[in-house]
């Protein structure tokens, strides 16, 4: 099996690169990545090789489609700042690149498991569901909402190649710190509150999320690689949880009592209330997250300790 990970070096890539060396030892993995936002130290202990490049660039996939080929692709390289407001630059590296891959993917034949983003549904009415509303709030969000547009009008066009899109909701875990201020709550308030700092959120901590935790993630793109299937799956928890209730797992967990510091939220494209409903991904895929917001948090603290 031939396996290309675009956006390898960043946090979910990294991981799914990793998990395939382990579990298909025989597996030739290349990582395809612009080091924009990922690092090399996430690749540390990964055996395959690295391709640099940028996604958007045409001639890039050219050059792949006539040198390579590929069984499968995971397709996760993309601008993940979702505070980024130049419209035209996320829209040709998240959406229109994704063009060109599928291209590629048709002259392979190759499986192609691809990252979109709760960020598509913005702020409708939770529990959200694949087939609901979707009104994203930011460009990043439409650009998500776009490739799955792309992936259904590609599926109606091409029944002989199997395509399948994960709704992400906010992961956490190993492998995130190279994002700076993108990594997600969970470890920007361990950072702070494991430092004996104040804990910051915006007014009153109480928007709410369904956090999902990296060995989860991992598990569906490994579900996805093995199962005859395509479509677009929601892949979280099913649960949506406050951030006020992050600071109280961590102070149970670390034994402290932190201060929190709460200022006004300065963007007007916020979500405030995330929670999915997974009986797609349950039903077609077979996945069920292992991990609550406890368990995940545990098993992060000793990567973070360590
Ligand atoms: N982490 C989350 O909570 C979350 C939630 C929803 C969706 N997603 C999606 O999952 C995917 C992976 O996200 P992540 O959290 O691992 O983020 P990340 O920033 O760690 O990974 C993205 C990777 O893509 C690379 N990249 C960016 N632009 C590129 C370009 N033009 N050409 C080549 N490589 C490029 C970066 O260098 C980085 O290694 C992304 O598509 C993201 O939109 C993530």
């Amino acid at each position: 099996m031939r396996v290309l990970i675009t956006g390898g070096a960043g946090f979910i890539g990294s991981n799914i690169a990793k998990q395939l060396e382990r579990s298909y030892p025989n597996a030739k993995v290349y990582v395809l990545d612009d080091f924009s936002s990922g690092h090399f130290k996430n690749l540390i202990g990964f055996r395959g090789e690295v391709i640099t490049g940028n996604i958007s660039d045409p001639s890039l996939w050219e050059w792949l489609a006539q040198n390579y080929q590929f069984d499968v692709v995971f397709h996760k390289a993309a601008i993940t700042d979702t505070t980024i407001m130049d419209q035209a630059l996320m829209m040709k590296t998240n959406a229109d690149s994704f063009r060109h891959l599928l291209k590629c993917a048709v002259k392979w034949k190759a499986k192609v498991i691809y990252a979109s983003s709760a960020g598509v549904y913005g702020n409708v009415e939770p529990p959200m569901r694949e087939e609901g509303p979707q009104e994203p709030e930011n460009v990043y969000g439409f650009s998500k909402l776009i490739m799955d547009r792309i992936a259904l009008n590609f599926l109606e066009e091409h029944k002989d190649i199997k395509l399948i899109g994960f709704r992400y909701f906010n992961v956490y875990g190993e492998g995130e710190s190279y994002k700076g201020k993108t990594a997600s709550m969970v470890y920007q308030l361990y950072k702070k509150i494991a430092s004996g700092e104040k804990a910051r959120l915006f007014k009153w901590g109480e928007q709410r999320r369904d956090f999902v935790y990296i060995k989860d993630v991992i598990k569906a793109n490994m579900l996805a690689l093995e199962k005859d299937v395509s479509g677009i799956f929601n892949i979280a928890t099913g649960e949506s949880r406050s951030f006020n209730e992050i600071v109280d797992i961590l102070s149970i967990e670390l034994n402290t009592k932190p201060e929190v510091e709460y200022f006004d939220c300065p963007y007007d494209f916020y979500q405030q209330h995330t929670q999915a409903d997974i009986s797609k991904a349950r039903e077609v895929l077979g996945y069920t997250p292992d991990f609550s917001l406890e368990d995940g948090i545990r098993d992060y603290i000793k990567v973070l300790r360590a």
